[in-house]
């Protein structure tokens, strides 16, 4: 049974990956803080690993001994929106160590065996907002643009080993990522009406992306509700 990791495990996007990767027949192992959804998730079968990835011994030692074939770097957050005129040098620390850090050595952790191993396929949780500018998430977009541009260079540095890289470029997802950020009201609005992708949506095409041979590696996909359309937007339909 080949074996997965999957960070942000608990919630959202890799929550939904950890549960279809579980049904595709993997042995999954899903990391998070909430110690109650990784219950949850022990109770179906997975194994869950409570562990912040900002605290690198911990984040050692949840991932010893593993020997996965797919790793999910999911695990993210997105600071508070404000001018970063305003932005507090702790949210950009905390940023900087969750959504690249802890993403560089966990990859630094597992990679080393899928190269040995001559196989494996590293996935990245990236942003459309690493490829297109959006006011008031100037920290969030520098984080994201570091994945995709980490997520591409190691691509080449795996490539000769068999080892397959994908960057999902996600739009706009209906997560918890906004739990923190904006009132409940404010987010029922931002997933109104079909506005946002479903988390089971990611999970299926990063299936789909798997199922595909391996001499073939889906270098980045970009995923969008329909009526976003473009990173920051869509025309608006002529009446
Ligand atoms: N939702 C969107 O519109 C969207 C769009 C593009 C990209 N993304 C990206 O998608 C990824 C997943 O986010 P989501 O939208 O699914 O939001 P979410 O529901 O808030 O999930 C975030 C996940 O990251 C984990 N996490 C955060 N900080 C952590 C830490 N210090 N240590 C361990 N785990 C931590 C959380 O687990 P615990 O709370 O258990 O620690 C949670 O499972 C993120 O990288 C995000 O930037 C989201």
């Amino acid at each position: 049974m080949a074996q997965a990791v999957v960070t942000g495990a608990t919630s959202g996007i890799g929550r939904a990956i950890a549960l279809a990767l579980h049904g595709a027949g993997h042995e999954v192992i899903a990391l998070g803080r909430n110690r109650a959804a990784l219950t949850e998730l022990a109770a179906l079968g997975l194994r869950g690993v409570a562990v912040d990835v900002t605290d690198a011994a911990a984040l050692e030692a949840a991932l010893a001994g593993l020997a996965p074939d797919v790793l999910i770097n999911n695990a993210g957050m997105m600071p508070p929106m404000r001018h970063f005129c305003d932005a507090e040098p702790a949210d950009i620390d905390l940023a900087l160590a969750i959504n690249v850090g802890a993403v560089l050595k966990l990859t630094r952790a597992l990679a080393p065996g899928m190269r040995a191993r001559g196989r494996g396929h590293i996935f990245f949780t990236g942003s459309t907002a690493g490829h297109a500018p959006f006011a008031n998430l100037a920290v969030y977009c520098a984080t994201k643009a570091a994945v995709g541009g980490f997520a591409q260079a190691l691509r080449l540095d795996m490539a000769p080993y068999g080892v397959r890289v994908t960057e999902i470029v996600a739009g706009r997802v209906e997560t918890g990522l906004y739990n923190d950020l904006l009132s409940a009201e404010a987010r029922a609005a931002m997933y109104a009406g079909q506005s946002a992708v479903q988390p089971q949506d990611v999970a299926a095409m990063v299936l789909a992306v798997l199922a595909l041979p391996q001499s073939v590696d889906v270098a980045r996909f970009d995923i969008l509700p329909t009526h976003q359309a473009g990173a920051t937007g869509a025309a608006k339909k002529e009446s």
